[in-house]
């Protein structure tokens, strides 16, 4: 069923891609936020009205091009360059490495530092769990597993990541921080993780499992590594249904965000990727079915501001 809210604005022009929600989603079941158990987040909201302000006033002017703002509908593999002889993996790698250096500060310039929120607010989900050996996947440039050790204070974190260039900077990041005895990295993909089974407490990935090449595998291999009882969190942006968040949500991510990236990026397409794979991502409870699949037990999906970002849990 739809939204009320997206009901009353039930047109072509308002969804992905000119396509109804249900049409790219093959008619997923509701999420919490979609079933009305939204939770208001007044630190954020305050952040993000006065941008909301501009982009809405630029959104009058601009009335005439509405159609040119929704995100393109996809439901086949998205990847950074459209390089039909290179895998998405490889892809992946390499535009990770291309803006690695500018990684932390587009991540916060461009989320206006709300993704710092969102980042707290996944690893919370694993206060009262105490792990005391965390593998965070997809680790980039460490920042997740940074806020990790300073909120769940484990034994040790392992991070791993695909991308040599993202890594290179984790490290520098955790010698700058004398927290090279907590915090370690190593080369790896999350499809066929380096380790042995049931080796951790927890898993946790922040904006990650969108760019893996085969989301299942990724998830299942995740699991594999888990110990029984052991805890997945994931966060991951997902798509704001009612108006005009998710009008505002596309204009900013079809132009905003490319245009920032353009500008302060070596890698422009790098930012052209990010909506288009957001837009591809199965979010919500598509997500918790795929969990579910791979064998996650008490999978629950959060979303956050509006439905802008969601956190995912689920036990082994
Ligand atoms: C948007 S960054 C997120 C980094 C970090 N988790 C954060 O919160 O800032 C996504 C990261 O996922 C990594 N990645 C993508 N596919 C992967 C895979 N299959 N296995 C491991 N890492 C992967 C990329 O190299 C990149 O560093």
């Amino acid at each position: 069923m739809t939204h009320p809210v997206c009901a009353s604005l039930d047109h072509p022009l308002f969804a992905f891609g000119g396509k109804r929600v249900e049409e790219v989603k093959g008619k997923a079941p509701l999420c919490e936020a979609e079933r009305g158990g939204k939770r208001s987040e007044a630190g954020v909201s305050k952040l993000v009205s006065p941008v909301s302000g501009f982009i809405f006033a630029f959104l009058n002017i601009k009335a005439f091009s509405i159609q040119s703002l929704s995100l393109p509908a996809m439901s086949k593999t998205i990847t950074p360059y459209h390089d039909e002889q290179a895998t998405k993996k490889e892809q992946v790698a390499d535009m990770f490495n291309n803006i690695s250096k500018t990684y932390d500060f587009l991540n916060h310039f461009m989320s206006l530092g709300i993704d710092i929120i969102w980042r707290k607010k996944a690893i919370n989900e694993l206060k009262n769990d105490k792990p005391k050996l965390i593998l965070d996947v997809a680790t980039g440039t460490g920042d997740f597993a940074f806020e990790a050790l300073s909120i769940l204070k484990p034994e040790k974190i392992i991070g791993v990541d695909i991308s040599r260039g993202m890594l290179d900077i984790a490290e520098q990041k955790i010698a700058k921080r004398g927290l090279g005895d907590k915090f370690g990295v190593k080369l790896g993909d999350s499809e066929k993780l380096p380790f042995e089974g049931a080796e951790f407490d927890a898993v946790t990935v922040a904006y990650g499992v969108r760019n893996f090449e085969n989301l299942e595998k990724g998830l299942a291999d995740i699991n594999r590594v888990l110990k029984p009882g052991g805890k997945v969190v994931v966060l991951e942006f997902s798509k704001p249904k009612a108006f005009p968040i998710k009008q505002l949500y596309n204009f900013y991510f079809s132009y905003i965000t490319p245009g920032i990236g353009k500008l302060f990026s070596k890698d422009a397409r790098a930012y052209s990727y990010l909506p288009e794979s957001v837009a591809a991502f199965p979010d919500g409870q598509t997500f918790v079915a795929l969990m579910d699949k791979v064998g996650f037990k008490n999978t629950k999906c959060r979303p956050l501001t509006f439905g802008i970002c969601s956190i995912y849990t689920g036990i082994k």
